[in-house]
């Protein structure tokens, strides 16, 4: 029951209206993961430090466990199970796994909402701290590793899956036409333990 302290609220999550009564104090990460049983969201800190929770709360990328949960009423929000169009994968999921950007995994749901904030905030012509040039008419920079290290950088992976995450972002964002200047990583096959260019 509504009262002071608890509310129900609506919230529109990939597309899907959940309503459900709800403390005030809920984030929503605990909103999605503990009542909803979208789980696809992590919880490794909880307090806004490693990115594991990071969802996109109206196409931007946030941490929902330093969101309170009727503060996303109205808005919408989309977790990692709401990027696949069916059995096809979005592109940078598609990435994630094509270039191993994961180990455990754990970490994975936060790098791919963030690698896409990423992507469509660099295509916005949004720079990032390591930008040299901040002129407007500059236009965006290449997506460099470097710029992707320092975009992707609230996203943290104890596993190190690092490397690969970086090709996996530059990859899908290569997909959008976006110039990335980063070289075809050099991999290890695990058949010959020879290193090979990956396309
Ligand atoms: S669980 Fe939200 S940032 Fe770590
Ligand atoms: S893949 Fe294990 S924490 Fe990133």
């Amino acid at each position: 029951m509504p009262s002071s302290t608890s509310s129900v609220i609506t919230l529109k999550i990939n597309g899907e209206k959940y309503t459900l009564p709800v403390d005030h104090r809920t984030t929503l990460l605990d909103a999605l993961r503990e009542r909803l049983d979208l789980t696809g969201p992590k919880k490794g800190c909880d307090q806004g430090q490693c990115g594991a929770c990071t969802v996109l709360l109206d196409g931007r990328r946030a941490v929902a466990c330093l969101q309170l949960a009727v503060a996303a009423e109205g808005r919408e929000i989309t977790t990692v199970e709401g990027l696949a169009d069916g059995e096809q994968l979005h592109p940078v999921q598609q990435a994630f796994l094509d270039l191993d950007g994961f180990q455990c995994g754990y970490c994975t749901p936060g790098q791919i909402c963030s690698a896409i904030g990423v992507i469509q905030e660099h295509a916005a012509g949004w720079p990032s701290a390591v930008t040299d040039d901040l002129r407007p008419e500059a236009g965006p920079p290449p997506l460099t590793a470097d710029e992707i290290r320092e975009r992707m950088s609230g996203n943290l992976c104890r596993c190190g899956a690092y490397v690969s995450i970086v090709e996996a972002v530059a990859r899908a964002a290569a997909g959008t036409g976006t110039r990335t200047d980063t070289a075809p990583a050099a991999r290890i096959s695990p058949e010959a333990g020879t290193k090979e260019a990956v396309a």
